[in-house]
């Protein structure tokens, strides 16, 4: 082995651990010298799957398979020698037990997002990073993502001139949060904090400022609860459902759009079954919300978001207004419109897609697995815990806002940790 392999451990084998990160590593692992070496999973059988998987995504890529150590307990893949980097793709609220101790062990720490499905977890993670000295990188994907990053360039360029106003406008076709853990605020926070968090980190990154107030409405309008349906997918006649779970097997679509493979619908605990009826009682979470903010430079913003929304190539798109114009990006199909009326009339649209686009969060995550190297070995990155514990603070607080029927949350009056 290299001297200057960076070897990975993974405390959550599920979609994002093995389809999204594993995955990257696998089909990088020659050319970023790194490898897997350690998996954990509190499910032995998601374990084994994952682990099957990640293989399976090495060879075809050409590269040698790995032999990681597999643990049910993340304490031991946290001490085992063979990690250099811990990544931490649990869900949400189990964040929080696996980061403190893993930041705490003075190794590299990739954390994914939200930071945390409550505030006080966040801050608990912070301050950890703080206490430490031991940064960590968070996976706000759109941080790695071509045409963010190019979109940002031409805002710095001063291309539309003074930012004002930022819209995301968010129709989603993300049923699937009704489906899985994401149903329950106590362990994903909310879907509204899943996704919005990302918004939250872009309207932080873009904003140059600090949020200082917002008011939100939301609730639901489609996954209304019923009582006269199954459980689960499989167990429902109604072929015509539209949001019905799509198994692995019946892969014409994949899994960005939600399809599971066989670990999530065989296994019999609910908190595992990504086939969860969208319509069975006892999801606490939005489908639909609008959250408007201000920001200490003035600059305002505004979240526009739905799960119930067709599948379309413009279900994502950002908005900056400025005082000399206004550009569009529109994810997926990686184009920024630009419109500038001063000094002259100007319509442009710019393709600037990542070369591996067609892969998971279009090409980001490729770029995530090269940062985390280069991170691994001493790079800084620019997003640690504390982008990650702010984009949790304003996204909650527009929860907190719904829950109070739209009333104005100050930002001052959520926990925060003053910066070093
Ligand atoms: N950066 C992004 O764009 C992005 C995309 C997708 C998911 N995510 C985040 O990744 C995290 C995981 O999401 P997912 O969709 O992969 O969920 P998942 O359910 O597919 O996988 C989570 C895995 O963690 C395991 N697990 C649960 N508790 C555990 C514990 N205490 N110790 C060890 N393993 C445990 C589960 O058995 C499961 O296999 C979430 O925080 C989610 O928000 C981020």
């Amino acid at each position: 082995m290299a001297e200057d392999r960076i070897r990975i451990g993974i405390i959550g084998t599920g979609s994002r651990g093995i389809n999204n990160i594993g995955q990257h590593v696998a089909e990088q692992s020659a050319a970023l010298d790194v490898s897997v070496t350690a998996l954990c999973d509190s499910s032995q059988e998601r374990l084994r799957v994952g682990a099957g998987q990640l293989n399976a995504a090495a060879v075809a890529a050409g590269n040698a398979p790995f032999t990681p150590a597999l643990y049910a307990d993340a304490a031991d893949l946290i001490h085992d020698d063979n990690v250099d980097l811990i990544a931490i793709t649990t869900p949400t609220s189990a964040h929080r037990e696996a980061a403190i101790p893993a930041l705490e062990s003075g190794k590299k720490v990739y954390l994914d997002k939200p930071m945390a499905h409550t505030v006080a977890d966040a801050v608990a993670i912070r301050e950890t990073e703080l206490r430490t000295g031991n940064p960590l990188i968070m996976g706000f994907t759109r941080r790695y993502e071509r045409p963010w990053l190019e979109l940002y360039s031409l805002l710095e360029r001063g291309v539309i001139g003074e930012l004002r106003m930022m819209l995301i406008r968010a129709v989603l076709p993300y049923s699937r949060y009704f489906h899985t853990w994401h149903r329950n605020r106590a362990i994903s926070g909310g879907a509204l904090n899943d996704k919005g968090s990302h918004y939250a980190d872009v309207f932080n990154w873009f904003g140059r400022g600090r949020a200082v107030q917002v008011n939100a409405f939301g609730g639901r309008h489609v996954f209304i609860p019923r009582d006269d349906t199954p459980e689960y997918c499989p167990d429902c006649d109604d072929a015509g459902c539209p949001y019905r779970a799509v198994s692995a097997e019946d892969l014409s679509t994949d899994y960005r759009h939600g399809a599971i493979d066989e670990t999530f619908y065989q296994g019999s605990d609910a908190l595992h079954r990504k086939d969860q009826c969208v319509y069975k009682p006892g999801a606490d979470i939005f489908d639909h919300a609008s959250a408007h903010y201000r920001y200490d430079n003035g600059v305002v913003a505004t979240i526009f978001y739905n799960v119930y929304g067709p599948r379309a190539d413009d279900e994502e798109t950002f908005e900056l207004v400025g005082t000399r114009g206004r550009m569009i990006l529109t994810r997926l199909r990686g184009e920024i419109d630009i419109v500038t009326d001063y000094p002259e009339r100007r319509h442009e649209v710019i393709e600037c897609k990542a070369d591996a686009f067609e892969t998971s969060h279009f090409g980001a995550d490729r770029k995530l697995i090269q940062d985390i190297a280069a991170f691994a070995r001493g790079r800084k990155l620019p997003v640690d815990g504390s982008e990650g514990l702010e984009a949790t603070r304003v996204i909650l607080a527009a929860m907190q806002s719904i829950d109070a029927g739209g009333r104005t949350i100050r930002m001052a009056d959520v926990p925060d940790v003053p910066g070093p």
